[in-house]
């Protein structure tokens, strides 16, 4: 069997260096790194976990937990996530919940089982084990806040919600609808006093009339734009506060013989990748998705080594992306 000396020895470098990069206990230059693991592949050597598991109680696994990995919003994210792990050699575990407490609870006892070393949390914001804090591991959330306990990288969702409000104003409507995802989750509370702020900087009137709560599927969008219609609220522009929702609703205002941008106007949020290559092209508000991930895997490896954390609440910048629909 070979030996860490045998990866050592091909990679000329020391064992305890050889040891301590392997179990991610220091950092070296890149192409020490990329010697090392050549070495490692050359030789064959494979690290005997439970061993290591044991002597450093680390499984370098990191347990993520997304409701909805159909909506490319959320794989964009584990991208970063997955990326970031893998420079510090943690593998992750993905658990999809459907946006379903329950499924989500039984996905957070799962991982626990499997002794992971930390957990990053994109949830529905109801689970007990996160909520009532059930487990002392490391927990980052990502497009979501929970106050001071938690650490959390979102974006800045009320200058998302005020940006695109305001750019629809500013192209000249004045009767905007939202239809917006669940406002008890804080990232569409936050989108909400956005869209408000701006309706009342620009001397509009807000209407609950023009409110549409739903459940961000693309689903839910597609019904909302038919009640919308039905109801006949008069509006020239709808902001969704998400892209899946948006392009089911353009597609229902052209299914009744509505022209988008010309009767009404219509401004996504996350700016997925499909939003830039239908027709029209989504207006929307980009999210900087892969860095959120990267960024929430970094600070949980950190409180993982107990590395101390400054700045415990990240709040990244949206961008308005002005395309077709408006
Ligand atoms: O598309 C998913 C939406 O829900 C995004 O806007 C994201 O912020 C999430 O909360």
């Amino acid at each position: 069997m070979t030996t860490l000396k045998d990866v050592a020895n091909r990679a000329g470098l020391s064992v305890s260096t050889v040891s301590y990069v392997l179990n991610g206990k220091k950092k070296v230059r890149e192409d020490t790194y990329r010697r090392i693991m050549q070495a490692v592949e050359e030789v064959g050597y494979v690290p005997n976990q439970q061993a290591r598991s044991l002597k450093t109680r680390s499984t370098l696994s990191i347990g993520v937990v997304v409701p909805d990995i159909s909506n490319q919003f959320f794989p964009e994210i584990v991208k970063g996530i997955d990326d970031a792990a893998n420079m510090d050699n943690y593998t992750i575990i993905l658990c999809n919940t459907d946006n379903d407490a329950e499924r989500e609870e039984r996905c957070i006892n799962a991982l626990l089982s499997k002794d992971i070393d930390g957990i990053i949390y994109i949830g529905t914001a109801k689970s007990k084990a996160i909520l009532q804090r059930k487990t002392e591991l490391p927990i980052v959330l990502v497009d979501r806040k929970l106050g001071e306990r938690y650490i959390s990288v979102t974006t800045n969702n009320y200058q998302g919600g005020y940006m695109a409000t305001e750019h629809l104003i500013h192209t000249g409507h004045s009767s905007i609808a939202l239809i917006t995802g669940p406002v008890f989750i804080t990232t569409y509370f936050d989108r909400l006093r956005g869209y408000m702020d701006a309706l009342n900087a620009n001397s509009l009137h807000y209407s609950e009339e023009l409110v549409f709560e739903c459940d961000f599927t693309s689903k839910s969008g597609y019904d909302a734009a038919y009640r919308l219609c039905e109801q006949n609220v008069q509006v020239d522009a709808i902001f969704a506060t998400n892209d899946l929702m948006a392009l089911s609703i353009i597609r229902a205002l052209l299914e009744l013989g509505k022209k988008v941008p010309e009767d009404i106007a219509v401004v996504g949020y996350d700016d997925i990748y499909i939003a830039s290559i239908v027709m029209p092209a989504l207006t929307t508000i980009r999210q900087p998705k892969y860095e959120m991930g990267k960024k929430a895997a970094e600070l949980l490896i950190k409180a993982i080594h107990k590395e101390e954390i400054t700045q415990r609440q990240i709040e990244m910048t949206p961008t308005l992306i002005v395309r077709e629909t408006t």
